[in-house]
C-alpha cells in the first residue's frame, strides 16, 4: 500500500495561502517524485481552488469534516457530496477538535463517515487518547472503542483511513516515543484484522500530532505507520514537502 500523508491546514487559509501550494506544486514536481499520495485538506472556502490548483501536480484535496445527511436545514454546515462536488477525494471526520469543540460522538462520526462513503469520499477516521487516559494506562481501550463505534461496515467494501492521533501530542509539539506509536499502530492494526479480516491489513493507519521535518522520518518509518496527518507543518510548503519527503 503506498503511504499518504494528508495535510489539515484547520481554521487557516486565506487566497493568498494558494501561493503556499503553488510553491509545494513546484517542489513536488521539481523534486523527486514522492512516494506518498499527497492530500491537502484546507478550509471549505478554499477547497475547490485547492482541487483545481492541485490537481496537475497530484496534489488530491480534502475536506476537514462533513454533515451526515445529504443536504437540508443546516445552516453552515457541508455536506460530503457538496464537498465531492467541489473536488474533494478525502474527509477527515471525527479530528478530536471536531469531537470536542462540536461534542461529536463516535456514532455521529460513523454516520459522517457513512455519508462521505455514500458521496464517493474516503473518510480519514480519527482516534485518539487524551493524556489523562494515557496516564490512567487507557489509551489502547480508549482508542479500541473509538475504532468500533467510529468505522462504519461499509468499510468492508469501501476504503476508509484511519488516523491515530493522540489529543495531547497535537499542536504541542510532543509525541509518543517510537515504541509508543509502534504499539498502538500494531493494536490499531490487530483490530481492524479481527473486524475485517484481510481487507483490515490493508487499512492505512496514519500517524497525527506534532509531526514535523525533523522526526517525520523516523515516525513514518515505523512498522504499521501507513503515513501521516499533518496539522501545523502541513502550512509551509517547505516543511510540508520535507515531510513527504521522508516516505
Ligand atoms: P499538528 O501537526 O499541528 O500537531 O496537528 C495534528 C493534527 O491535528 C492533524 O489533524
Amino acid at each position: 500500500m503506498s503511504p499518504l500523508i494528508a495535510g489539515n491546514w484547520k481554521m487557516n487559509g486565506l487566497t493568498h495561502s494558494l501561493d503556499e501550494l503553488s510553491e509545494l506544486a513546484r517542489l513536488l514536481t521539481t523534486g523527486e517524485a514522492p512516494r506518498a499520495l499527497v492530500v491537502v485538506c484546507p478550509p471549505a472556502t478554499l477547497l475547490a481552488a485547492v482541487a483545481a490548483q492541485g490537481a496537475s501536480s497530484g496534489i488530491i484535496a480534502g475536506g476537514q469534516d462533513c454533515h451526515a445527511n445529504a443536504s437540508g436545514a443546516h445552516t453552515g454546515d457541508i455536506s460530503a457530496g457538496m464537498l465531492a462536488d467541489a473536488g474533494a477525494q478525502y474527509v477527515i471526520v471525527g479530528h478530536s477538535e471536531r469531537r470536542n469543540d462540536h461534542a461529536e460522538t463516535s456514532d455521529t462520526v460513523r454516520a459522517k463517515a457513512e455519508a462521505a462513503i455514500g458521496s464517493g469520499l474516503k473518510p480519514i477516521i480519527c482516534v485518539g487518547e487524551t493524556e489523562s487516559q494515557r496516564d490512567a494506562g487507557e489509551a489502547e481501550s480508549v482508542v479500541a472503542g473509538q475504532l468500533a463505534a467510529s468505522i462504519p461496515d461499509a468499510a468492508e467494501q469501501h476504503e476508509v483511513i484511519v488516523a491515530y492521533e493522540p489529543v495531547w501530542a497535537i499542536g504541542t509539539g510532543r509525541t509518543p516515543t517510537l515504541d509508543e506509536i509502534s504499539q498502538m499502530h500494531n493494536a490499531i492494526r490487530a483490530r481492524l484484522a479481527d473486524r475485517f479480516g484481510e481487507r483490515g491489513e490493508t487499512i492505512r493507519i496514519l500517524y497525527g500530532g506534532s509531526l514535523k521535518p525533523q522526526n517525520a522520518r523516523e515516525i513514518l518509518g515505523v512498522d504499521n505507520v501507513n503515513g501521516g496527518l499533518v496539522g501545523g507543518a502541513s502550512l509551509l510548503a517547505k516543511d510540508f514537502y520535507t515531510i513527504i519527503s521522508a516516505v
